[in-house]
């Protein structure tokens, strides 16, 4: 029987409950969905399919201990007394990051040096070292995380973060994170036997999710992560999730997705991302103006980040995108319609109200997620 683990899947504002959704999807069950984080207890086999397969998770980390702090002496010797060796090898590298909000032990750089010398000292005595510990070994992120006096200790399983799935080899100027657009595919009820269509798609983030979902494709197949070099996690669950990974793909699955934009460079970025995401040539890519968009197919889903006009003299241009838009598919009741935005009036210019809205944060920026849903009419 192996010890369970806890994980901390780090979650976008707005994005948790999909977070969490996706956790249980995986199969886990002691699941809790917090303020920008989902927890949850596995065995250690769940951090390769947890880091493999969340589309729409920052990281997942994995929580040393957890303790109240008030002074220094305190996170100290609570640090010591947590089993660092269970997961640190003694050749382990392992840099202290850290923050604290709300807390009595706010100067962070001072928080990590006593943690970090908290772990250099449980580790010496349990693995019998008199002189430094070389930190020549594997890498373990460990971060020390103050809120309103709670000392959080993790270790980042990741390395980069999530959204770098790596096929990204190009970008415009505003690209949405993969893992916001994964998010936003999976707030619509899409299904791959549809029409999927992104008429602004800038370097193809939204239309490439879309295809990787739509194939069940695991978004971390393409990269490594930190924890693939850790001795605590068999090499044997790794191979499984893998294995896993490549079993569930449905690569047989016909798609019906397409991209376009009216910028012909950023559309050939969209081409290179999707032939390194390994998609080839399932997506189909256009330049073409939106205006010039025309559904040939019913009960389509139609899912875009266009641009918010924040700058100025972008106003009128994008306020007149949204009026085309909106007067384009009026026409085709049958399509399912999801935009992303910071303008606030989008309702009144796309004239019509949103059947539902969710709030989210792009980056820093504010916006809605507005969610027109077609009548789907049978065939
Ligand atoms: C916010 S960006 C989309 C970014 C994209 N989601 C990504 O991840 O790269 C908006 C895109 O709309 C395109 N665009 C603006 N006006 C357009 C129009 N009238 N027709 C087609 N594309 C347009 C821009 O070229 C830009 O790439």
């Amino acid at each position: 029987m192996t010890n369970k683990v806890t994980l901390i899947a780090t979650a976008a504002m707005g994005l948790e409950a999909i977070v969490g959704k996706e956790v249980r999807a995986l199969g886990y069950e002691d699941v809790q969905v917090e303020n920008g984080r989902v927890v949850f207890k596995a065995e250690p086999s769940a951090i390769p399919r947890a880091n493999l397969w969340l589309r729409t998770a920052d990281r997942v980390k994995l929580l040393v201990g957890k303790f109240k702090a008030y002074s220094f002496d305190e996170l100290f010797e609570k640090t010591k007394e947590l089993p660092w060796e269970q997961f640190i090898t003694e050749e382990g590298e392992f840099p202290v990051v850290g923050k604290s909000v709300k807390s009595k032990l706010y100067s962070v750089p001072d928080c990590q040096s006593i943690v970090k010398k908290a772990i250099v000292e449980r580790l010496k005595k349990k693995y019998g070292i008199a002189s430094w510990l070389k930190e020549t070994g594997a890498f373990y992120r460990v971060e020390i995380a103050l809120h309103k006096d709670e000392a959080l200790l993790t270790i980042d399983t990741s390395g980069s973060g999530l959204h770098k799935r790596g096929y990204r080899v190009g970008q415009g100027e505003a690209p949405l994170k993969e893992t916001l657009a994964a998010a936003l595919v999976q707030t619509t009820n899409w299904h791959p036997d549809h029409p999927f269509v992104d008429p602004l798609c800038g370097s193809g983030t939204i239309a490439i999710e879309a295809a990787l979902i739509g194939q069940n494709i695991a978004p971390g197949f393409n990269r490594s992560f930190a924890s693939e070099e850790w001795s605590f996690i068999q090499q044997t669950d790794w191979d499984q999730a893998f294995q896993e990974a490549e079993d569930l793909a449905n690569y047989d699955q016909p798609l019906n997705i397409t991209g376009s934009d009216l910028n012909p460079e950023l559309i050939n970025i969209a081409k290179q991302n999707a032939i390194e995401a390994g998609l080839g040539e399932l997506v189909t890519w256009k330049q073409m103006q939106m205006t010039d968009f025309k559904p040939k197919q019913d009960n389509g889903y139609l899912v875009s980040n266009p641009p918010y006009g924040e700058r100025m003299g972008d106003r009128e241009e994008v306020e007149q995108l949204y009026r085309d838009l909106g007067s384009i598919m009026r026409d085709y009741p049958s399509w399912s319609v999801y935009i992303l935005t910071s303008y606030e009036k989008f309702e009144e210019l796309y004239g019509k109200k949103a059947t539902k809205k969710r709030k989210l944060f792009n980056g820093f920026i504010k916006t809605d997620y507005y969610q027109y849903f077609g009548k789907h009419v049978k065939k």
